[in-house]
């Protein structure tokens, strides 16, 4: 069988117009440093890479040293090649600017480095985020205002899991391509092309211990659920939570289902728990690619417009039926 790299991907859609060659390096870059992430995370303890950092990032939140290590790679990999103007991480508080000594390009580059870091020690699976924007700015120094673009505005977006073997998953909006690493080679592979979520599912994934917090839309939608066959939905669901976004996102993205952390009375004074630049906004473009939808709840992801880089948002997404079931139950209530 004809093995296809990520390069070779790549080349490919830039020769067919879909990306450019600034865009293809920006993507080779951060494949690089998945590359690098994945080797750290996969030595563990031999590597002492597990464990608290002893410092909190911006959110409060104590941060574990993969959560730093990682960032690190991220932000060193794509500081020098010319093509990003600036970025953002979850694990910083302000714009990371790029050092004035190397040339910048015109896309933004935000990351969550390290999802699911509560998974880290205990050997399950977490990942990368990534989004990518356009600078509308041109050269100057971006500002925070810059990266405040709706989600729809992305030019590509992916993730990598750190599971069973390393995944890397992307769009540059023409559909959701998946690449597996190949550890002895060092390269990723095209393994799954145009990776679709199925429009119906039976499963769901929520943090049921919160359910005493939820909102009476997002109870009412979860006891229907829960009731099964006996209950108005007439059938069985299943119920998986793995707590790393990205694996549960992955598992719907291979076989459907639906993922929810829903606005609730723990987290309303944050406007969510999960991160609009960083987490929601990628993952909602790479569902939507997949024939999906990723809505708050009450609208869909990608046209709210940002306030703050560090902004949290309720997400619902998933298989786009049920999805538009539990953004009906919403709009009634
Ligand atoms: P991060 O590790 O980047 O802070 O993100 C964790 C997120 C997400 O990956 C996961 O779905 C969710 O938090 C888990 O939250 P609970 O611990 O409340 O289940
Ligand atoms: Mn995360
Ligand atoms: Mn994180």
């Amino acid at each position: 069988m004809r093995r296809v790299t990520l390069t070779q991907f790549l080349i490919e859609q830039q020769r067919a117009g879909r990306t450019t060659p600034e865009l293809r390096l920006l993507i080779e870059v951060v494949a690089r440093a998945v590359k690098a992430i994945s080797v750290n995370v996969s030595k563990g303890a031999l590597a002492g890479v597990l464990g608290e950092a002893g410092t909190d990032n911006v959110q409060g939140e104590a941060q574990k040293k993969l959560d730093v290590i990682a960032n690190e790679i991220l932000l060193q990999a794509n500081e020098w090649g010319g093509h990003l103007a600036a970025m953002a991480s979850e694990e910083v508080e302000e714009v990371h600017q790029i050092p004035f000594d190397y040339p910048k390009g015109g896309f933004l580059l935000l990351f969550d480095p390290l999802d699911g870091s509560s998974n880290i020690d205990v050997n399950i699976s977490v990942g990368t985020i990534f989004s990518v924007l356009r600078n509308p700015e041109g050269d100057g120094e971006p500002t925070e205002q810059n990266f405040l673009q709706p989600g729809r505005e992305q030019v590509a977006a992916g993730y990598a899991l750190y599971g069973p073997s390393t995944q890397l998953i992307l769009t540059v909006g023409d559909g959701v391509h998946g690449f597996t690493l190949d550890r002895e080679m060092g390269s990723f592979i095209y393994t799954h092309p145009f990776m679709t979520v199925p429009n119906e599912t039976q499963e769901f994934a929520i943090n049921a211990s919160n359910a005493r917090y939820w909102e009476p839309p997002v109870q009412r939608y979860i006891a229907e659920l829960q009731a099964g066959k006996s209950g108005p939905r007439g059938k069985d669901f299943n119920m998986r939570w793995v707590a790393s976004m990205v694996a549960d996102v992955h598992r719907i993205l291979t076989r459907g289902g639906i993922f929810m952390y829903p606005m609730d009375e723990k987290c309303r004074d944050k406007g969510g728990k999960l991160r609009l630049m960083y987490e929601a906004n990628p993952m909602a473009m790479i569902i939507e690619q997949a024939g999906g939808a990723a809505t708050t709840g009450r609208e869909r992801i990608m046209d709210l417009q940002p306030t703050k880089l560090h902004q949290r948002v309720p997400v619902v997404l998933g298989s786009a039926a049920e999805v538009e079931r539990v953004t009906k139950y919403h709009l009634e209530g």
